[in-house]
């Protein structure tokens, strides 16, 4: 209810504008112990996914929280993890405004923000300043990208350098690392998908983590995002190469530059990607080709429209043991991921009962 009050007033604003004071309103909140009300009152539902325990399956997706300069506030939500991201090696300012585009009768979203990001050496400082959450169990996902200036050549440096700084970080706390190859708004970024460039560069990243375990001792694990726009027969071959290099999970899916279910509405013409309930179909049709193509070997996680707990339930009969919000907390507000928590939970314990 509250939420929709909200929403009127953050819907008044320039989009952008809206995310950064939502932002910090939520800080604002957490600082005084405001968020407390918020947080909701439900047991934990632990997964273990990739080696690692997550408190509950619902996480937020990367792009709200670029700088990981959010993540206790935002844990107050009730997320078992939290992607940061995508962070670059060096800072970059992202494509000029307006970039961020409302499609409210879709419940989507178009963007071309293109990877603004204050940089790795920021963003590992605020994920050693936040604490609580972490202490609480919850897993930190940082999301790595590489700068708009560095050629395609030399994309798999920008890719290790960021692996390198965060590894020692993430031995201490519990947190993964995702490759995102899928963002439609870096030029040419989307063809490391492509077999020659996939391989050559999960092999740099797997050479460079067997390195970093062997010195921290900690193997930490690596995770890659993939598009929605791929071709069918392109889905099992990526997962071959995952697999075959060592990748912990996949992400399933980022944004889409296809406009299908948004034709003719205001801003359906921006270029970017579009996210929300219109990418839902596809993202979930992914989804389960990759969880039905190694159900046991690639562990995936699944995101894309979902604006209800039926969705997320969906997700998870797809494969997914995961899952990750972005568009939907906009529309539907924080009462989404305990929404969410409690359809899984309740999914989990009907399959329990049958059995
Ligand atoms: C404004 C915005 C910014 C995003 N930025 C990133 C990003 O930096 N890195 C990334 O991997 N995905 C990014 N995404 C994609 C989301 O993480 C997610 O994969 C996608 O939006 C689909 O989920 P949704 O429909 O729940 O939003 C962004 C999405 C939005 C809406």
């Amino acid at each position: 209810m509250w939420y929709r009050i909200a929403r009127s007033i953050l819907f008044s604003l320039e989009p952008e504008f809206a995310h950064t004071v939502a932002l910090r309103q939520l800080s604002f909140a957490y600082r005084t112990g405001m968020t407390r009300l918020l947080r909701p009152q439900l047991v934990d539902d632990p997964v273990t996914c990739m080696g690692l325990r997550f408190p509950n399956p619902v996480g937020l997706a990367a792009g709200l929280d670029k700088d990981g300069a959010f993540i206790d506030a935002l844990a107050e939500l009730g997320f078992g993890f939290i992607e940061v991201g995508t962070v670059t090696p060096r800072p970059q300012p992202g494509n000029p405004k307006p970039r961020l585009f409302r499609l409210p009768q879709a419940q989507a979203l178009i963007n071309r923000f293109g990877f603004n990001s204050a940089g790795i050496d920021v963003l590992v400082a605020n994920v050693e300043a936040s604490q609580t959450f972490s202490a609480r169990g919850g897993v930190i996902g940082v999301n790595i990208g590489k700068n708009a200036t560095t050629p395609l050549s030399e994309a798999a440096e920008d890719y290790r350098l960021c692996l390198r700084r965060l590894y020692p970080l993430l031995t201490r706390r519990p947190g993964y690392v995702t490759v995102n190859i899928s963002s439609p708004n870096t030029a040419a970024l989307r063809s490391l998908q492509d077999q020659q460039a996939l391989d050559s560069l999960l092999a740099a990243l797997r050479d460079e983590r067997t390195r970093l375990t062997d010195h921290y001792g900690k193997r930490v694990p690596l995770v890659v995002k993939i598009a929605p726009d791929l071709n069918d027969a392109d889905i099992p071959r990526i997962a071959d190469s995952l697999i075959a290099h060592e990748i912990d999970a996949v992400i399933a899916t980022n944004t889409t530059v296809a406009r299908a279910g948004v034709a003719g509405m205001r801003h359906a013409d921006e270029p970017g990607g579009l996210s929300g309930s219109p990418l839902r179909a596809r993202s979930t049709e992914v989804a389960r080709r990759l969880a039905q193509h190694a159900p046991e070997r690639l562990p995936v996680i699944a995101v894309g429209g979902i604006l209800t707990g039926e969705h997320a339930v969906e997700k998870r009969s797809a494969g997914a043991c995961l899952v990750q919000l972005y568009t939907g907390l906009i529309y539907r507000g924080p009462g989404l991921v305990p929404e969410c928590r409690r359809a899984l939970l309740t999914a989990t314990s009907k399959v329990a009962s049958q059995a």
